[in-house]
């Protein structure tokens, strides 16, 4: 039987502070309850052992909150019980990092296990804003972290930063990029803050006292970010992600291209064709679930082909390679050009989309204003 490929996530809910924007299921490191979770960790995979020994390995993602923050004896022995399945010969195996927990010995270790992609949360530059947004860390210790991990050896390596983030300007921004050039990383990840409720950046928006930048500055800070990325080789191939040519993360390609992913850990969720399930988001129900030898899910569902088609539309229209309508009409057996005719037609008009080569893209225009052109798809079905 041919055996066909698949992703991993691997969700590590620990971290050694909270920060002010952050709502990622997440709780601050205890080392007792870290080797718990390990070993249910392990448990958990080893209850899905049957679904693994069918597949292929192509990418695992070790996320969180933050893996650099436990023990590094707990990652390699997560990524030994990996091996005992089938991996793809260009495995990519990545591991999420926080600039003051990323050591030389825990990026050595990382690398001689396997890993062979790190992500540095960097989120700015600017050492008054990484302290006004709850960061634990200052600028000086993102170059560290890069140089443990280079000197470990890692090449492919990136940086996650934030925009819109209170009090930022323009000229942070070109700080910014000035930094990110000098260590000349091959993956960049420019996230737009989202206000979550329930963090202390979103009670202390309520009270009025922050200043973001307005819409006008947020726009001018995104396309100096595209254009000042572009001209050093790293180019935007997904609306908040720019690599070079051959850097691009392949794990979250298959997010956005709707492929098959299972996932382990609290919170953490699957997706095996039109199945979609999350786990537990608290240890206790996750472990009593693992203690009976039941998977710890929470909730599933079966996308319907609304779901999937919407989907779609959205993923591509935030990659550089766009919708790519062949590959719509083979798997939803249904012609794009003809059921969103009047769709792709209206967008053309307003200068948001470009049908080329079979393939639809936002234009310039267009992504500023993405969330429209998603909603006009979607309403087509929504009105059926
Ligand atoms: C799950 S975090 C894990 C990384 C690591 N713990 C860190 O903080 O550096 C992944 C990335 O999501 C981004 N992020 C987290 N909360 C966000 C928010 N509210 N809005 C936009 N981006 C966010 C940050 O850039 C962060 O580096
Ligand atoms: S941004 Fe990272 S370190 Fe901060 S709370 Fe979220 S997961 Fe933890």
């Amino acid at each position: 039987m041919k055996k066909n490929k698949i992703s991993i996530y691997i969700h590590i809910p620990f971290c050694e502070s909270r920060c002010h924007y952050c709502d990622f299921c997440s709780s601050l490191l205890n080392r007792e309850n870290a080797e718990k979770y390990f070993s249910y960790l392990e448990r958990e995979i080893k209850l899905n052992e049957n679904f693994l020994r069918e597949k292929i390995i192509d990418t695992v993602f070790i996320g969180g909150g933050t893996p650099s923050s436990v023990d590094e004896k707990f990652i390699e022995r997560i990524l030994k019980v990996l091996s005992a399945f089938e991996f793809s010969e260009n495995l990519e195996v990545t591991i999420e990092s926080n600039p003051n927990s990323l050591t030389r010995e825990k990026a050595e270790t990382y690398f001689s296990s396997g890993i062979n992609r790190i992500s540095i949360g960097a989120q700015s530059f600017n050492d008054d804003i990484l302290k006004k947004i709850g960061r634990i860390h200052k600028s000086y210790d993102i170059y560290k972290a890069v140089e443990n991990a280079r000197s470990a050896g890692f090449r492919n390596i990136n940086l996650d930063l934030m925009l819109a983030l209170p009090s930022q300007k323009l000229s942070d921004i070109e700080k910014s990029l000035e930094d990110i050039k000098k260590l000349d990383l091959p993956h960049i990840s420019y996230y737009s803050l989202i206000l979550e409720k329930g963090t202390k950046l979103y009670a202390r928006h309520l009270k009025s006292s922050l200043a973001f930048p307005s819409e006008d500055e947020d726009r001018k800070m995104y396309h100096y970010v595209v254009n000042e990325l572009e001209k050093i080789g790293l180019h935007q191939y997904e609306i908040s992600n720019f690599a070079k040519i051959g850097y691009e993360c392949r794990h979250n390609l298959t997010y956005w291209k709707l492929k098959d992913y299972i996932s382990f850990g609290l919170s953490a969720s699957s997706n095996l064709c039109n199945l979609r399930y999350r786990n537990f988001s608290d240890f206790k129900n996750y472990y009593e679930a693992l203690d009976k030898k039941e998977k710890p899910i929470e909730f599933s569902e079966t996308l319907t082909k609304t779901d999937r088609t919407n989907e779609f539309i959205m993923m591509g229209l935030r990659l550089k390679s766009g919708i790519d309508l062949d590959e719509f009409d083979l798997r939803f057996k249904e012609d794009f050009s003809k059921t969103y005719k009047d769709e792709i037609d209206k967008n053309i008009k307003l200068s948001l989309i470009e049908v080329k080569d079979n393939k639809i893209y936002l234009t310039e225009k267009g992504k500023d204003l993405s969330n429209q052109v998603e909603l006009d798809f979607f309403s087509l079905r929504a009105k059926k």
